[in-house]
């Protein structure tokens, strides 16, 4: 008779967890204020005094340490619109890093300028400052790094590198709402933050964005950019800048003001389920979570990030281990497959030498997929990544976690 439930035995965990998107009469209240004004469009330069829009970005804002917010329609043009608002465009190189979401990639290339792929730290997940040194020359111009799964990355050297080097730092936070860094929230360090509301994230409407920052031009040029290039009290169709209409709609900033009311206790909530886990794990031999580099004072938890070990697991690949840990109820993924430079997009076409998004780069060529990045490599091979609403259900359910990869390591046999 099997044990495990792949093979037929009984599921550990019967019932869901938290489930996610969350709500309550909050959301329900918000939305149904809109409806019934008749105003579901935040204006011609997207946040009319009195709109959902205009309260949710002063709040948003406000606790994200920042004094301005631009709302946007999601998380992909908010990058896009900050690389815009300061002036990054044809030929000018940018720093990102290898492990994040194809979004920091895109928005580079949306605004013609050259992503520059460098490596991660294995015990952060986050963008390698020694590596974005390396990578500078006389065309970069800004960096945006990732807050991975809620960590901060090491923004003092981040910072410290862009004065040296007169670079703009975007944060990109999708995956870090909530989380502060040597005691400011992210987001409100660099020259602007970028957050998603997609409907995975910590906060959600379904889709939405949102670019904070402390710089007033910065934030007017957002504004401007967030909205057909409009200018304040001008004419609707006169456009001054970059015209696209990247607006959140109404509505959707109704779901966020709520969404938002809940973050710092749900945050809190997931920082200690995650404290009562790293105990937990310190008895599981070949599991253990992503030790940080302890300069997050609270981190995001978008991600709960595991580092497996196959070796403690009698050579079960990390995939076959997720499919497992899910198949006993505890849901679970790999997290990004590869490494941004390893996707088909930038890689050469059968029968074809040309080698797609190759740039010029130091007198020479580089192509994204040539961009080294192993670091990153080896994360994207050894990491299980617990979803943040499994970690905002009771502690009790902590065990059944924990559990589930104890009944998986008895019961190794079975798989091989
Ligand atoms: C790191 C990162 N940046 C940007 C984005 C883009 O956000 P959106 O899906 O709202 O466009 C995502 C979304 O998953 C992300 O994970």
């Amino acid at each position: 008779m099997s044990n495990l439930a792949i093979n037929g035995g009984d599921k550990l965990r019967k019932t869901e967890f938290f489930k996610w998107p969350h709500y309550d009469e909050r959301e329900i209240k918000y939305t149904e204020e809109v409806i019934r004004s008749g105003v579901w469009f935040s204006g011609m330069r997207g946040a009319d005094p009195g709109t959902k829009t205009e309260e949710f970005e002063k709040k948003f804002a406000a606790y994200h340490d920042a004094k301005y917010g631009v709302a946007c329609a999601n998380g992909t043009v908010a990058i896009e619109i900050a690389l815009r608002a300061a002036g990054i465009g044809d030929g000018d190189e940018v720093i990102i890093p290898a492990l994040t979401f194809i979004a920091t990639l895109s928005a580079v290339l949306q605004v013609n300028g050259i992503p520059i792929i460098v490596d991660t730290i294995y015990d952060t997940q986050c963008i390698d400052p020694d590596e974005i040194e390396k990578a500078i020359t006389d065309k970069t111009r800004a960096i945006i790094i990732v807050h991975y799964g809620g960590f901060a990355c090491d923004m003092d050297r981040i910072m410290e590198i862009a004065k040296k080097y007169n670079l703009v730092v975007i944060e990109d936070s999708a995956h870090a709402h909530g989380a502060v860094y040597k005691g400011t929230k992210v987001g409100a360090i660099g020259d602007m933050g970028t957050f998603s509301f997609q409907e995975s994230k910590n906060m959600t409407a379904g889709e939405g964005g949102i670019i904070t920052t402390n710089d007033p031009d910065l934030a007017e040029k957002c504004i401007q950019l967030r909205s057909c290039g409009r200018l304040e009290g001008e004419s609707w169709y006169k456009h001054y800048i970059f015209p696209v209409n990247y607006r959140l709609a109404e509505i959707l900033s109704a779901v966020l003001i709520a969404q938002l009311e809940r973050l710092d206790e749900q945050t809190k909530k997931k920082n200690e389920n995650t404290n009562y886990l790293a105990e937990k794990f310190k008895d599981v031999d070949g599991i253990n979570p992503v030790p940080g580099d302890g300069d997050t004072d609270v981190n995001g938890y978008y991600l709960y990030l595991l580092q497996y070990d196959k070796d403690k697991f009698s050579g079960i690949s990390r995939d076959k281990f997720v499919e497992v840990l899910n198949a006993e109820g505890i849901p679970c993924h790999i997290g990004y497959p590869w490494p941004l430079t390893k996707n088909p997009m930038f890689q050469k076409k059968e029968g074809s030498e040309e080698v797609p998004y190759t740039f010029p780069y130091r007198g020479g060529k580089i192509a994204i997929k040539d961009m080294p990045c192993p670091v990153s490599e080896k994360i994207c091979n050894e990491t299980v990544i617990i979803p943040h609403q499994v970690l905002l259900s009771p502690q009790s359910d902590m065990d059944d976690i924990v559990s589930a990869i104890l009944k998986i390591q008895e019961n190794v046999s079975e798989l091989l």
